[in-house]
């Protein structure tokens, strides 16, 4: 069984990245520019948002954060992301999900241009995926799709199973793997036979946001399996949707938590951003 190791892959294409950034830098005599909006308290999110901003400054990526307090009014948020779709100094939005629920988050996500939406969340991107006719592609999934790559693992006629259908990453991962020719099947909360479902599964993505969820039962021997989850175990340890332990005794290839997915997400959104600055050049 081989573990897959997000983190060492994520510096690879961060170093990759740093040069890309370098190039752009040169070309257009101004730095590649991501803004980061975070509202709010969420513990996580602070730290996500924190790694994000230092992993752009190490790739020579000018990052822009704004922290909004809990209690901010749709109208502030809204006029702040208008604020960044309109400075050319900036080529990325990102906005932090998930939002305080005061916030009508569909109203300020349709507020990035979809030139600048690094999430790939926008109505455009998500129909180009849709369509297999690429665009820019949410980070999570994007980065399963690169350790899939680089780890030389073939989805084309595998079964894959998603378990987990958010916006975020259950749906656009189904839509990747199925425009990689995989045989997609997407589970979730109301799914019957989930586990023999799992079982099937050649490629099994966990995407559902419970701690060891998936146990070692619902995996098929030599399955590829993928834990998207940031779950806190009984004891308060980070820890992912898949039982680990219980995985590894059937699974092929496994991704850690932490060190898996969660590294690749930010190298997926640097890689988004530059080429976001890129397309400002042609
Ligand atoms: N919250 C958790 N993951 C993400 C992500 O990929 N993008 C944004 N904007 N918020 C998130």
């Amino acid at each position: 069984m081989t573990v897959i190791d997000g983190k060492a892959t994520a510096a690879t294409i961060r170093a990759e990245l740093a040069v890309r950034a370098a190039a752009f830098e040169e070309k257009s005599g101004k730095k590649a520019g991501l803004a980061v909006v975070l509202i709010g308290n969420d513990p996580a999110s602070q730290i996500y948002v924190r790694n994000k901003i230092r992993a752009c400054e190490e790739a020579g990526i000018r990052s822009f954060a704004h922290f909004l307090p809990e209690n901010t009014p749709q109208k502030d948020a809204l006029a702040l992301i208008k604020a960044l779709a309109a400075d050319e100094s900036i080529h990325g939005i990102l906005v932090q999900l998930p939002l305080p629920r005061h916030l009508d988050a569909k109203e300020l996500l349709a507020a990035i241009p979809a030139e600048k939406d690094v999430d790939g969340f926008s109505a455009e991107d998500i129909g180009k995926l849709a369509k297999n006719e690429g665009g820019t592609v949410a980070c999570t999934p994007l980065g399963v799709m690169e350790l899939l790559r680089r780890y030389r693992i073939s989805v084309a006629g595998k079964r894959a199973v998603v378990v987990g259908r958010s916006n975020i990453v259950g749906r656009p991962m189904a839509m990747l793997l199925l425009n990689a020719d995989a045989t997609v099947t997407i589970c979730h909360s109301k799914t019957s036979d989930l586990k023999e479902i799992c079982r099937e599964a050649d490629i099994l993505v966990a995407a559902v946001g419970k701690p060891k969820f998936i146990t070692g039962d619902m995996v098929k021997e030599g399955a590829v399996v993928i834990d998207v989850g940031m779950d806190r175990d009984e004891n308060g340890k980070l820890c992912g949707d898949v039982d680990f332990e219980g995985a590894s005794a059937h699974a092929s290839f496994l991704t850690p938590v932490p060190g898996g997915v969660g590294p690749m997400t930010i190298a997926m959104l640097l890689q988004n951003t530059v080429e976001a600055a890129e397309r400002t050049l042609s």
